[in-house]
């Protein structure tokens, strides 16, 4: 078997990080999210994004969750939504993410099939958890590995170097899922075998790294991983 370990981004590859400001969206009383949800969600995830990078740039490095409440900050003021509730409410939401509909059988095929299966997240290993706890799949994972143990944001190689230290793989030996293009780019440039789950079709960051493989959801990682 040549890919020993398949192992997934968490944050928008496994669980849908665009639930927390759509569900709070549909609660009574929350026409003002209602109206906005979409352009927050959005600015949310690209302050929360940007934040981590630059802070690994900087050397500046706080675990994931304080990246996460500042990049909310940022996406309420420009919304004009100054409203402590609400803020908790989302808050709280994000650490009860859905993991995607085809997320749980992609990870038993893998087990079945007799390989490790891993999340490497920038997420702090206490928003993980409790990821990991609402979503169900934890029984599918080998491990949940948070870039908080080297103290920097993907796509530092320091944090791809947590691979082969915990499974003993070498990065041929190990398939990279993540939605995100530019940790394709940093796991591709690290030399894992890459497959970009494209949800939302856009095109190849220019980056040193490009994917190898590119699907439109989870449900065909198990298959591609057989091939390689
Ligand atoms: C993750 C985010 C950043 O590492 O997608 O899970």
């Amino acid at each position: 078997m040549a890919v020993t370990a398949c192992i997934f981004d968490a944050y928008g590859t496994l669980f849908d990080v665009t639930a927390a400001a759509r569900t709070a969206a549909g609660e009574p009383g929350r026409g003002d999210l209602a109206a906005v949800w979409e352009r927050l969600a959005a600015d949310w995830r690209a302050k929360q994004l940007e934040y981590s990078w630059l802070r690994a740039v900087t050397g500046d490095y706080v675990p994931f969750w304080e990246v996460t409440k500042d990049g909310l900050d940022w996406a309420m003021e420009r919304a004009g939504l100054d409203d402590l509730e609400l803020r908790e409410r989302l808050l709280a939401l994000y650490w009860e993410l859905a993991a995607y509909r085809e997320a749980p059988r992609c990870l038993a095929e893998l087990k079945a099939a007799g390989r490790a299966t891993a999340i490497l997240s920038n997420g702090s290993p206490d928003m993980l958890d409790g990821a990991v706890a609402s979503s169900g799949i934890g029984e599918w994972l080998d491990a949940v590995l948070s870039v908080d143990a080297v103290g920097v944001f993907k796509p530092a190689r320091a944090v791809y170097n947590m691979v082969g230290a915990r499974f003993g793989t070498d990065p041929g030996d190990v398939l990279f899922v993540s939605s995100n293009g530019w940790d394709i780019a940093g796991a591709a440039a690290y030399g894992f075998h890459t497959v970009w789950v494209n949800r939302a079709g856009l095109p190849v960051d220019r980056l040193p790294g490009r994917p190898a493989h590119m699907v439109d959801d989870l449900s065909t990682v198990p298959s591609l991983a057989a091939t390689l």
